[in-house]
């Protein structure tokens, strides 16, 4: 039998006080819980408390919370000098350093003082919480509690059932971090557990597609930022996490699964990680930042659309009516016709496909074709793909009639799937598998990602939005293209398009 974390009186304890510690133990003393606050080190355990009634005060200050709720907030905070000090708390939370060792030796003192019936949970982000368990004396009751940082912000807290957790302890961490005003989701134990699993398809696969040159960093962070409706770019977050955190966490994921191709990180991350070229903390990144403020790179002046002739493919209809509604209000003299006529630039929107093999599989003529990234729509930021025939001059008439009404364009170079359309099937492709192994249910999927990533869609509305056929065509024809098994579609994926079934259906 456990605890009932909804009991009023519950009191908790938190075994670590430095960045995470002290988010959690100011949610939970927010949220009405009792909390035991205990670190190794005594003066970052004052400074804790001394930083979380700073953030109290602020909000006080703000008229975010009241004086009266700030005084109850703050007396439900206990500092204690010992992990004994622990013995009377039904929950505990470890948020001490990130070391299998340290943890594995923190399990074992507060098992060796707690209740039998008390729970312990970890936050750690990186370590198996079934490693952790299998060194405790009950591994039933040990369980992940993950936040996310900084705490206060973060809604979301992943609630992670070990191999031998019993069903009742994730249960009640449930309970207790909705009573710390989180959301929490549930889910079972996997490498990168859910969210930072999910993330590895955003930041890894551009990295990826910068390393093929098919264009600069700061061309896919505006594709994607302005086109695809992420609040950051890929590489302006990896500059703002440090890629000494984001290159080990994604090689960390990638190892756990035995060498997942879908999980490969770059080789060019683990340069220039050696290289010191960190990010924001080295005031060199992929960006480079003077007095904490990025230097944005200097932008050319994109041509102006010279007027010429345009003809649009029809292979793709959807292609050809989206672009030919943008190309229109645009001002583009469009020409029809079965073939293009001599002159006209030549536009495609393959769905999966490179520029090369549409002109191929179309007959067309290379120097004067450019492909145009279509699916994710055209209202916003637009990319327009050459091939390694394209003459500058149809280049640039392409990128000036695509911004002629001031929209923005990007040109890159021939890559199958261009930038969104690869970003986002790669997501939503870990997000299937996600629920193919069961790690979580399908909406707790898109609503953890959601909560934890502040992506504009979760996995599987990125795939809903894009049409799963769309997204199987697409990871299909980059698996054609590379002959890498890190882009075969998840079977979860495969068989909801294939029945024309929504990615949120569950089978019996
Ligand atoms: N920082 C993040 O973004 C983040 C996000 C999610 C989860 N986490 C996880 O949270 C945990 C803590 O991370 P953090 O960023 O707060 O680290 P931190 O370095 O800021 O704080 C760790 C604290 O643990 C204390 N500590 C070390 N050994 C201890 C012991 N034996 N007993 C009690 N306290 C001890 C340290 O004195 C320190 O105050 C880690 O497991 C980390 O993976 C971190």
């Amino acid at each position: 039998m456990v605890v009932d974390a909804s009991k009023e009186d519950l009191l908790i304890g938190v075994c670590g006080a430095g960045a995470m510690g002290r988010g959690i133990v100011q949610v939970a003393s927010v949220g009405g819980v009792r909390v035991k606050v205990f670190d190794i080190n005594k003066e970052q355990l004052e400074e804790a408390f001394k930083f979380i009634d700073n953030m109290l005060g602020r909000a006080v200050e703000k008229g975010r919370m009241q004086q009266e709720a700030r005084q109850d907030a703050v007396s439900r905070i206990e500092l204690v000098g010992a992990i004994s000090d622990l013995s009377d708390c039904e929950i505990v939370i470890e948020a001490a350093t990130e070391n299998l060792e340290i943890k594995k030796k923190i399990f074992a003192e507060i098992e060796d003082v707690v209740s039998d019936n008390t729970i312990i949970a970890t936050n750690t982000s990186s370590l198996s919480v079934t490693t952790i368990a299998s060194a405790c004396k009950r591994p039933e009751r040990i369980a992940g509690f993950h936040f996310f940082n900084p705490v206060p912000l973060m809604k979301l807290v992943e609630v992670i059932d070990g191999v031998l957790t019993e069903p009742c302890v994730g249960d009640q961490l449930m309970t207790l971090g909705s009573r710390m005003t989180r959301e929490p989701v549930r889910l079972k134990d996997a490498p990168g557990f859910l969210v930072n699993q999910v993330g590895r398809g955003y930041n890894v696969e551009t990295q990826h597609l910068q390393a093929e040159c098919v264009g600069e960093f700061v061309d896919f962070d505006r594709i994607l930022r302005d086109g695809a409706g992420f609040r950051m770019g890929p590489f302006e977050l990896m500059d703002l996490t440090g890629l000494d955190v984001t290159h080990p966490a994604s090689e960390l994921i990638y190892r756990q699964f035995f060498d997942e191709p879908r999980y490969r990180p770059s080789p060019v991350m683990q340069s220039r990680m050696e290289a010191g070229i960190l990010g924001r903390k080295t005031n060199r990144g992929y960006y480079v930042y003077e007095n904490g403020k990025k230097l944005e790179p200097e932008t050319k002046a994109l041509p102006k659309y010279d007027g010429g002739p345009v003809w649009i493919s029809k292979a793709e209809p959807d292609g050809h009516a989206a672009l030919s509604d943008v190309a229109n209000s645009c001002g583009a003299k469009i020409v029809t016709g079965d073939t293009p006529p001599d002159g006209a630039l030549i536009l495609v929107t393959p769905v999966g496909q490179e520029v090369t093999q549409t002109v191929v599989d179309q007959g067309l003529d290379a120097t004067r074709t450019l492909g145009v990234d279509y699916l994710v729509g055209l209202g916003t930021h637009r990319t327009v793909v050459s091939n390694p025939a394209t003459s500058i001059e149809y280049r640039d008439r392409a990128l000036g009639l695509l911004n002629n009404d001031g929209v923005g364009a990007t040109a890159i170079r021939d890559c199958p799937a261009f930038v969104c359309q690869r970003v986002l099937a790669t997501i939503c492709n870990i997000g299937c598998q996600i629920a193919q192994l069961g790690t979580a249910e399908p909406e707790d999927i898109d609503k953890a990602v959601v909560l934890g990533l502040n992506y504009p869609s979760g996995p599987l509305s990125f795939g809903e939005t894009l049409g799963p056929k769309n997204v199987l065509k697409i990871l299909e024809g980059l698996y054609t293209s590379y002959g890498d098994p890190r882009y075969r579609p998840s079977p979860w994926l495969r068989r909801r398009a294939m029945l024309g079934l929504s990615l949120f259906d569950k089978e019996i």
